[in-house]
């Protein structure tokens, strides 16, 4: 027998329902079930073939050894550029750290800088990970609920209360996953004013869903509040916008102490990221971008295709994202609704399961991104896929008897 003791630390990291529905599907394939998985968050298209040129040319340039701990100059320069100069804010390579993944920004992110006890402020419904990441540093998230009858916007008047003296961050996520909202440039005005207003406090954009926006709303902090920008971190990253997932390059811009400190946490870590998924990474962001936008017309199509299937179900309902690859469908007025077999539904797991065995679909459960009584629908799946699997979404959902 083991005499493993898990850590405290890992105490309140569960395995997310994400993990759970995956788990679940895979069963349902092994038992031979044709399952349609609309609960991954990665585009179905390929990477760039430039950045799978760089890669492979790195390899035969014998580009393969230890990179440099905050990323290779060259990139950590291109990423600078990206920013450079907006909001008149100068920016260069000492504020950019690579890391393996904007997940590993994420963590580096909190490595350097909650201490046990301090405070976290995220908006619900935000990525499942961000909790997780903030308690695995010994952090306390503080979560507001955005309106969800209400585009999602968030709740920017109870933010101010929950701010005290151990709030070290305010975490946004623009657009967002799961509900694909996109944060006004005066809503950012009115979160920047908080951190203004709490001088140990800082914030982080996540951006990483940047350019998938389907209206000309998105607002970078790095345009929206430049006078925050020592103390703004925005993360992002090549995962989402040049479909590279597993490559794990992702990226932080913010103050050089807090780069430092980061990169300090990184070191003992990872010790930086692969050299190879580097050299692809800089193809993608400094070579051509015309996937960008031939991508994110083709979300689009699938947003619609999806947000019009689900408007028509009796029982779901959703209002129309302007941003990221997700739907973020209320099922709320089903709650309490029984299955053919008797089974009441009263929470996501219940609705997300019955929707899994009945219709063979994945979709992942509202309360995996702290917002009970919804489900994230990603069409990251060809049109085809999409078609299918709304029309045995709406087969389950008519097999439902309401109360
Ligand atoms: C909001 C958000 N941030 C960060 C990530 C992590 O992306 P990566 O680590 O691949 O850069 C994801 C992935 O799903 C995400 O949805």
């Amino acid at each position: 027998m083991t005499n493993f003791v898990k850590a405290d630390r890992l105490a309140e990291v569960k395995v997310s329902e994400i993990v759970v529905m995956s788990e679940a599907a895979r069963q349902r394939r092994a038992e031979g079930h044709d399952v349609i998985n609309l609960g991954i968050g990665e585009p179905d298209f390929n990477t760039p073939d430039h950045a799978n040129a760089a890669a492979i040319a790195a390899i035969t340039d014998h580009d393969t050894h230890y990179p440099p701990i905050a990323g290779k100059p060259e990139l950590r320069q291109a990423v600078a550029e990206l920013y450079d100069g907006r909001g008149g804010i100068a920016r260069g390579a000492a504020n950019v750290l690579i890391s393996g993944g904007s997940k590993y920004s994420l963590l580096n992110a909190m490595l350097a800088s909650v201490n046990p006890g301090d405070e976290v402020i995220m908006l619900a419904p935000f990525w499942t990970s961000y909790a997780d990441i903030v308690r695995l540093c010994g952090g306390i998230p503080v979560i507001i609920s955005s309106d969800g009858a209400n585009q999602f916007r968030p709740k920017l008047d109870e933010i101010s209360a929950t701010m005290t003296a151990r709030t070290r961050w305010i975490m946004i996520n623009s657009p967002n996953n799961p509900s694909g909202a996109v944060l006004t440039a005066g809503e950012l005005r009115t979160i920047g004013d908080l951190i203004a207003a709490h001088p140990q406090a800082m914030l982080l954009s996540d951006e990483i869903y940047e350019h998938i926006v389907y209206t000309d709303q998105f607002v970078s902090v790095a345009d929206a509040l430049p006078d925050l920008a020592e103390r703004t971190l925005i993360v992002s990253g090549v995962s989402k916008s040049y479909a590279m997932t597993g490559w794990r390059v992702g990226y932080g811009l913010g103050p050089q102490p807090l780069i430092a400190a980061m990169t300090a946490a990184q070191a003992q870590g990872t010790s930086g990221t692969a050299t190879i998924a580097q050299a692809a990474a800089y193809a993608a962001i400094t070579g051509n971008q015309s996937v960008l936008k031939t991508r994110k017309d083709i979300f689009q199509d699938r947003r619609d295709l999806v947000c019009r299937h689900i408007r028509a179900i009796n029982g779901l309902n959703t209002t129309i994202p302007d941003g990221a690859f997700y739907v973020f469908p209320s099922w709320q007025s089903c709650i309490g609704w029984k299955t053919r077999e008797g089974k009441v539904l009263l929470n996501d797991m219940d609705f997300c399961q019955f929707i899994l065995e009945q219709a063979n679909v994945v979709v992942i459960p509202g309360s995996s991104f702290s917002m009970p009584g919804y489900f994230r629908i990603s069409y990251a799946s060809s049109t085809e896929e999409l078609d299918e699997a709304m029309r045995r979404l709406a087969d389950a959902m008519s097999s439902l008897e309401p109360n």
